[in-house]
């Protein structure tokens, strides 16, 4: 569209007359925000860009592999994959506490992440997808909530840690608008419309149990039978965010003519509009068993699955 077009002129010339000929650095995730900034970037800088993508193992079917496949071979973006799941499940092993996980997950990624950029010769900026809604936001903290619900992953203290000035192009954006410079810069649809994901990624959705590469595998079996149930019907785009649950508990069933028994899962679908509130979406029922028989015949693991119908609050969108 045409004012989106004019945007990304104007911010493609803002990044050159900021970076120069200085060296960038990107931290990718896959996510809607650092997918556009990269994009961005790499349009006004080329190779003076690289991105960094932290692999934590607690990814999603097929994440990692479409965040290369976009990025180096279909865009021609310097990309660092780094595969660190040895290393985060290493450092996960035994631990059960939601907190405990989040922080840990936290303070990893941003070892990991340094140690990669120093790897590539360091950088002189470090480019990040702040919104204007986090500008508003770390600004009127007064009146917010004085207790810490959940310590969120994010990479605030990088930049001084790192020694490097921040590019943050997409500072006067609102989400939809990143949509739409997205969509201008060619990333594919399924990437520009995606309903956001957690920084610590599946860990906290394994809630109250360790996670091993075991439950992991069938967490995402689970979840991406679950998901395109969910783009079949078109119903994608009218959630915020769904996404399966790996509970800690086996319980009996039947299959064919042997007992069984396996893990139960919950699977959870909210409507938002900016993930401080959120209900749950009334699916129909036929909908809803239709994705519980796939999952129990396809998953092997799991041979139950109920429907979480908490809203936020009382819930919160996430189990931990
Ligand atoms: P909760 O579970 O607190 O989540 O209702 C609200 C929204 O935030 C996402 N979320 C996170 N996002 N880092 C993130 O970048 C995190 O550590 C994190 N924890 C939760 C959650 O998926 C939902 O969209």
């Amino acid at each position: 569209d045409w004012t989106m077009a004019a945007f990304k002129a104007q911010a493609i010339a803002r990044i050159r007359d900021q970076v120069g000929k200085g060296r960038v650095i990107c931290g990718l995730s896959g996510g809607v925000d650092s997918s556009v900034v990269a994009a961005l970037l790499h349009e006004a800088i080329g190779d003076q860009l690289t991105c960094v993508y932290v692999d934590h193992g607690l990814m999603r079917l097929g994440e990692s592999e479409q965040v290369v496949s976009v990025f180096r071979d279909r865009f021609n973006i310097n990309l660092v994959h780094c595969d660190a799941s040895e290393l985060f499940l290493g450092r996960l092993a035994g631990m059960t506490d939601p907190e405990a996980k989040r922080k840990t997950i936290g303070a990893l990624f941003i070892d990991v992440f340094e140690a990669e950029a120093k790897k590539v010769g360091g950088a002189d900026f470090l480019a990040q997808g702040t919104l204007y809604p986090d500008v508003i936001e770390s600004v009127s903290v007064i009146g917010g909530p004085s207790v810490t619900i959940k310590s969120h992953h994010n990479v605030g203290g990088l930049p001084e840690r790192m020694n490097m000035k921040l590019v943050e192009p997409l500072r006067e954006l609102f989400k939809d608008e990143v949509r739409a410079l997205g969509r201008e810069l060619g990333l594919p649809d399924d990437m520009v419309g995606r309903h956001p994901f957690p920084g610590p990624g599946l860990a906290i959705r394994i809630p109250g149990q360790e996670i091993t590469r075991e439950k992991l595998e069938i967490l995402k079996k689970a979840d991406a039978i679950y998901l395109e149930e969910i783009r079949a019907a078109g119903l994608y785009d009218a959630i915020w965010q769904a996404f399966t649950v790996l509970l800690p508990v086996r319980t009996v069933g039947v299959m064919g003519d042997s007992r069984s028994y396996d893990y139960a899962c919950a699977i959870r679908a909210v409507t938002s509009t900016d993930g401080m509130t959120a209900d749950f979406y009334p699916f129909d029922m036929a909908f809803i068993g239709r994705v519980a028989n796939r999952i129990i015949n396809e998953v092997k693991g799991i041979n139950r699955v109920t429907y979480d119908v908490t809203s936020k609050p009382p819930g919160t969108i996430e189990w931990e």
